[in-house]
């Protein structure tokens, strides 16, 4: 059923531009998980409707997701970029050369959280797509560093499904785990969207 509802959602999502398509495609070959055009969307929204300029992802990847932002910040954001491989790092910045952003990349190499750590806020959205062990570490770090009514957006939150399964690996428990931190906790107001792997947006209170 999940299945067949995102095949129906990506079959009349709208055509991206030709260096995103080069990306999607790159992701394809090279098995590399990027939240894709149906999360991008999302995140575009999300990024227009608070009026974002500052935000921070915690795993940048090469920088599918960080091109949807910037898209949204109209050329005037600040992005923050996170990734503990270097070379994501030089394969994002061509991919922004050659499309022409306009946004200035702030691009760190190294582990996110540890990175995150030693960031000031504020910041209108902290985007969070590291690897699923680490996801209860982010939600103390994203509350220090949220203004007042930013998102605190993260992917993967169903793991295709897994998280409903009664048997959890460790890395599925971390998700769990994290999908109850985050609903409990008082500084935010949270909503998880079952959009592709599932899309926590939570608001900083
Ligand atoms: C799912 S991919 C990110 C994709 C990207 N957000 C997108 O959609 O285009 C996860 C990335 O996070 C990086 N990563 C995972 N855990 C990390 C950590 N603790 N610190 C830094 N980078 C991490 C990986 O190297 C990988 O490139």
């Amino acid at each position: 059923m999940f299945k067949k509802v995102h095949t129906y959602l990506s079959s009349i999502t709208p055509e991206r531009s030709p260096i995103m398509r080069e990306m999607e495609g790159y992701a394809r070959e090279n098995n590399f998980p990027i939240v894709g055009p149906l999360v991008g969307r999302l995140l575009y929204q999300l990024a227009t409707l608070n009026g974002a300029r500052t935000i921070l992802e915690l795993g940048s990847g090469f920088g599918y997701s960080a091109y949807w932002f910037s898209l949204a910040t109209k050329g005037r954001g600040h992005i923050t970029m996170t990734d503990g491989d270097r070379t994501n790092k030089r394969r994002a910045i061509d991919y922004f050369k050659r499309a022409g952003l306009q946004s200035h990349f702030d691009y760190r190499v190294g582990d996110a959280l540890r990175i995150a750590r030693r960031l000031r806020g504020p910041f209108d959205i902290v985007f969070n797509d590291i690897d699923k062990d680490g996801y209860p570490d982010t939600i103390d770090v994203a509350a220090r560093l949220l203004r007042k009514g930013g998102l605190f957006v993260t992917d993967n939150l169903i793991w295709s499904g897994r998280v409903c399964d009664k048997k959890k690996d460790a890395t599925t428990a971390a998700v769990d785990t994290f999908n109850r931190a985050l609903y409990q906790d008082s500084r935010f107001f949270t909503t998880i969207m079952p959009v592709r792997d599932g899309v926590g947006v939570a608001i900083r209170q």
